[in-house]
């Protein structure tokens, strides 16, 4: 267990809102191997983007640990969290999460800043991250002028800003066709031939047709 990338051990996590206590997950124990592609499958509600907040160190568990990297992240406070996060993570949201007011390039810029990737290194990084996922020719254009498909390799190139070696990704095709799908998937299957580990929520069967592991979450737990 301890050569996993990430792992959790009895991870439960619960919100409390007035007097209802949902219980989003109820103690997973999983290990995600380094380098490897995992699709998280399941249904909606039942805990799959509250797993993926925990082991990108977005939220704390209620209880139990979360380890990256050996590091139990669990324990960090907010500023260590983030510098870990910053360092070792790339994340991919369902609906880009793009800078409205910023350019294709600025918004992969900003992600540099926040890591302390030097200035003067930041525009020709962000071009190439751009130029990677396809869209060199688009750098200065804002999120307004580009198609969903087109943003979501954006973003995809913000999380790569950093080198992270993980990718977690929410739903990455969730708001696509299925050329834009096809496009994001190329792009990914090329990441994760370069070495890096891809953990993709995802309810889209041809992508976690082709997932070396996938993990099932059922009701707040993870089925074997
Ligand atoms: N911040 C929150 N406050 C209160 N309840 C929450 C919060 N976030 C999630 N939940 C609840 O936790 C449970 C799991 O939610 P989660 O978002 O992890 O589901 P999911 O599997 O990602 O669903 P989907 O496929 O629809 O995205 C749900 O019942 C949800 O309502
Ligand atoms: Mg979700």
């Amino acid at each position: 267990m301890n050569d996993m990338i990430i792992r959790t051990e009895n991870a439960a996590k619960s919100y409390t809102t007035g007097t209802v206590t949902t219980h989003a997950l109820r103690g997973v124990t999983l290990g995600i191997p380094p380098g490897s592609f995992t699709c998280i499958v399941g249904p909606s509600g039942h805990g799959k983007s509250t797993l993926m907040h925990l082991i990108g160190g977005l939220d704390r568990p209620s209880e139990g640990s979360v380890f990256l990297d050996g590091c139990e992240i669990s324990t960090l406070d907010n500023s260590n969290m983030a510098k870990l996060r910053a360092q070792k993570i790339g994340f991919v949201f369902q609906f880009f999460n793009l800078l409205q007011s910023l350019t294709a390039a600025e918004n992969v810029e900003i992600a540099m800043m926040l890591a302390g990737i030097p200035e003067k290194e930041q525009a020709s990084r962000a071009l190439k991250l751009l130029a990677l996922v396809g869209l060199a020719e688009k750098a200065d254009a804002k999120p307004s002028q580009l198609s969903g498909g087109q943003q979501q390799r954006v973003a995809i190139a913000r999380a790569l800003a950093n080198d992270p070696a993980i990718l977690l990704m929410d739903e990455p095709t969730g708001n696509l066709d299925s050329a834009a799908e096809g496009e994001i998937l190329a792009i990914l299957r090329s990441l994760h031939a370069v070495g890096k580990t891809i953990v993709i929520v995802t309810h889209n069967d041809e992508i976690a047709k082709t997932a070396e592991n996938i993990i099932r979450v059922m009701d707040g737990r993870v089925l074997s």
